[in-house]
């Protein structure tokens, strides 16, 4: 039985290949995709989910459009250098001809998770506001989810978005914290490992000869994602930040784990830091948390190369 998912996502360039990713992953079923702000507001990451399943043949996946800012502040804004003012690498999609849900993400996310108790994992690649509202909402999600496997944070990794912080966490750094301490396993895909996911130049010429629309697509978004990191960092290439979940879920073999309970900064200079107590002695901020499947190590050649090869063969 291949494991349900729904991803909640902010498309966002290695977003689109996050979920093409699953889509070509018969071990996974994709049952919805959950929009949220992060890198373009959340209207047009609603557009763009819509856009990205009717690209891959599946706009008979329903898309349910999130929270517009974080909980406690606004939307502190998107990144154009990033991701395009377009979220897709100014490749400027067509309106879709898909609707979104007319319930929000977390009225989604709960409906679904108490249909299927123990059933559906939580895919968040984007800031996790959803996730908090969900939980706010109805608590009991924490025992339904069968796992969270998030993209985002860094335990031990400088940040991007600051020198402290992820760029998902700083977004809504409450958010996380309510996250990171509800009573469910969330596993951490953050820059500790998807920073040593390193998507090749060969890689990249690789999708235009698949011969498939997801590959194609993502052959023509890349493009300014990858300039934006030659520019930025020392590296030929990109980074596979989305993924690296995806390929968490289907081989967790390629990661090395750490269990350690997390506290996120919510203030001044660590706002949206993710703090692992990765010692023996417990501070009582840390005292009674979960333990988080924090991941630190990655056979990064190996996830992307799954990557591409999911790719190819769609
Ligand atoms: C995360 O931030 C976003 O820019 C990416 O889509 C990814 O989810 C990486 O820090
Ligand atoms: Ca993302």
């Amino acid at each position: 039985m291949p494991r349900k998912i729904i991803i909640d996502t902010d498309p966002g360039v290695d977003d689109a290949m996050a979920i093409f990713f699953a889509l070509c992953s018969p071990e996974l079923d994709l049952i919805g995709l959950t929009t949220i702000f992060g890198n373009v507001h959340t209207a047009l990451a609603t557009k763009n989910a819509l856009n990205l399943l009717e690209i891959a043949g599946r706009g008979d996946i329903p898309v349910a459009p999130g929270a517009s800012d974080a909980l406690t502040r606004p939307f502190a804004g998107p990144v154009p250098a990033v991701h395009g003012a377009d979220g897709q690498g100014e490749v400027n999609l067509p309106a879709p001809t898909g609707k979104p849900l007319n319930i929000s993400a977390a009225e989604f996310i709960i409906e679904r998770l108490r249909a299927q108790p123990g059933e559906i994992t939580l895919v968040p690649i984007g800031p996790l506001t959803n996730i908090a509202l969900a939980l706010r909402l109805e608590p009991r999600i924490a025992d339904w989810a069968r796992e969270v496997v998030l993209m985002g944070g860094n335990a031990l990794a400088p940040g991007n978005a600051s020198p402290a912080a992820e760029a998902n966490i700083r977004n809504d750094p409450e958010a996380a914290d309510l996250v990171f301490g509800a009573g469910w396993q969330v596993t951490m895909v953050g820059l500790d490992v998807t920073l040593r996911a390193h998507i090749t130049p060969a890689h990249i010429a690789d999708y235009a000869e698949h011969g498939n629309p997801m590959s194609a697509h993502i052959a023509r978004i890349v493009p300014h994602y990858q300039r934006y990191y030659e520019a930025n960092y020392d590296v030929g290439g990109l980074f596979s930040h989305d993924s690296s979940a995806i390929a968490y879920l289907l081989a967790p073999e390629l990661f090395k784990l750490r269990r350690w309970p997390i506290r996120v900064g919510t203030r001044g200079l660590g706002r949206g830091k993710t703090w692992p107590a990765t010692g023996r002695r417990i501070l009582p901020e840390w005292e009674g948390r979960p333990l988080v499947n924090v991941c630190v190590g990655i056979d990064g050649a190996r996830t992307v190369d799954l990557q591409s090869e999911r790719l190819r063969g769609a």
